[in-house]
């Protein structure tokens, strides 16, 4: 192996070169900055910078204090995953079956004739409907699209307005996906510390100060802390958003028909790249990967001209579906019940969570619960685990994984009331006997 270039770009190119013909192979170690400098002669500025670019854009990884390694395909961590065995399922961060409507019987309702190439990107009725329903919301003037879910309404986005490198301000802890939607993308993320009202205002102005030129937030409901922007907040994050008017701003409400909170917006006026992104995930269903997007008409064209060139349209079939979800007066209500239900269940844990000591610093919104502990995160699942009951460590949700190692994700959405009694009780002991141990 022989690494060449004299400046950071020829000594990234030999990296990279070598790696696409396999002589470097995945989790291979990049010799140390010094070694490789004093070989080449250059300055060890010069080889960190390539090693930086190269993990920027994905082609490698750093280790620490083991270096730098050629990266192998991504392990991202996903939502979905439940319990092994015969563990109780508080892990997937999926919705209740049981509050999904019939996707099935939708799509056989209805006028359907199956669109060819050329027809328009949107179900013109389901346009209607999200124009109605994004207009309570948006003062602006906006076009609508529709995408294949909030993720990939997110990825294109970025990748719309960003090139690989640029710093994305995201929610710390975090949406799993978008952690990885960054990875993959090679950007940089800078994590904005959430509290009980969701970003602060400190860490987003900071994030901005370092130069992030896109922010995702999600206004409730957010995804693992339950957390939800209030008024206030929103108010505060609009003003110093306001001062940034050219950082895209990507709202990720992904809860929203069934969320039990109402919905603030961080968009600020003045803004010239921003899109409110409505999946239909959590309320219609994962299947049918569909999210209604309401952007500026510059976002919404390079969207459009990204999708026309690829996958042009959303399935009519899915969207047809979907329209016929949403202009029901039957999903209406179970969309009723299922706020209610979600409302209550996580409810329910948080207070038999505090009647156990067990610190629950928000008063979640959405599917989760997240629960901080005063024991190692990781230790906590394995022994509940143990215990019957599938529950994700906190510092899978951290983009940076050292962070939020004592934090708990614990899944509400069919949870019954004896397990939340048992469950809390479990959690309880697992912790106490995790203190014992380490003393
Ligand atoms: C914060 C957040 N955004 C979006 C989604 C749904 O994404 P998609 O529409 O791609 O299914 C989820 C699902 O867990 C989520 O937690």
């Amino acid at each position: 192996m022989r690494i060449k270039g004299t400046t950071a770009a020829e000594i990234a190119g030999s990296v990279r070169d070598q790696v696409a013909s396999g002589e470097l192979a995945p989790r291979a170690s990049l010799p140390p900055v010094r070694v490789l400098a004093g070989e080449l002669g250059v300055n060890r500025n010069t080889v960190a910078l390539a090693y930086r670019r190269l993990v920027e854009a994905g082609v490698a990884e750093t280790r620490g204090r083991g270096g730098t390694v050629v990266a192998a395909v991504p392990q991202l961590a996903r939502e979905g995953v439940g319990a092994g065995g015969d563990c109780v399922d508080l892990a997937s961060g999926n919705p209740d079956p049981l509050l999904l409507p019939d996707l099935l019987g939708a799509a056989r309702r209805g006028e359907y004739s199956p669109p060819l190439y050329g027809a328009p990107a949107i179900d013109p009725e389901l346009d209607t409907w999200a124009r109605a329903d994004f207009a309570e919301d948006i003062e602006q003037p906006f076009r609508t699209l529709v995408t294949h879910g909030a993720v990939d309404a997110t990825e294109r986005l970025l990748n719309a307005h960003l090139t690989r490198g640029d710093l994305v301000a995201i929610e710390d802890p975090c949406f799993l996906a978008s952690i990885g939607t960054l990875r993959l993308g090679g950007y940089r993320s800078a994590p904005v510390r959430v509290d009980g009202a969701g970003m602060r205002p400190d860490a987003l102005r900071a994030a901005l100060a370092a130069g992030a030129r896109a922010v995702v937030c999600t206004p409730r409901a957010h995804n693992p802390t339950g957390a939800s922007l209030t008024e206030e907040r929103a108010a505060d994050l609009r003003a110093i958003l306001a001062r940034h008017p050219q950082v895209l701003v990507i709202e990720d409400d992904h809860f929203s028909a069934v969320s039990a909170r109402p919905y603030h917006r961080v968009t600020p006026p003045g803004s010239t790249r921003w899109a409110l992104v409505r999946s239909v995930s959590k309320f219609l269903g994962p299947d049918l990967r569909l999210a209604l997007v309401a952007a500026d008409a510059g976002t919404t064209a390079r969207l459009e001209a990204r999708l026309s060139a690829g996958t042009t349209w959303v399935s009519r079939l899915l969207q047809h579906t979907a329209r016929e979800l949403l202009l029901d007066p039957r999903v209406h209500e179970l969309h009723e019940r299922a706020r209610e239900l979600y409302a209550r269940r996580s409810g329910l844990l948080v207070e038999r969570l505090r009647a156990q000591g067990i610190e629950v610093p928000y008063r979640p919104d959405g599917l989760n619960v997240w629960v901080e502990l005063d024991v190692d995160g990781r230790a906590a699942v394995a022994d509940l685990a143990r215990r019957g009951w599938a529950v994700r460590p906190g510092h899978l949700f951290a983009p940076d994984p050292a962070a939020h190692q004592g934090a708990i994700r614990v899944t509400a959405a069919t949870l019954t009331e004896p397990q939340a009694e048992a469950f809390a009780a479990e959690l309880a002991a697992a912790v106490a006997e995790l203190h014992s141990k380490a003393t």
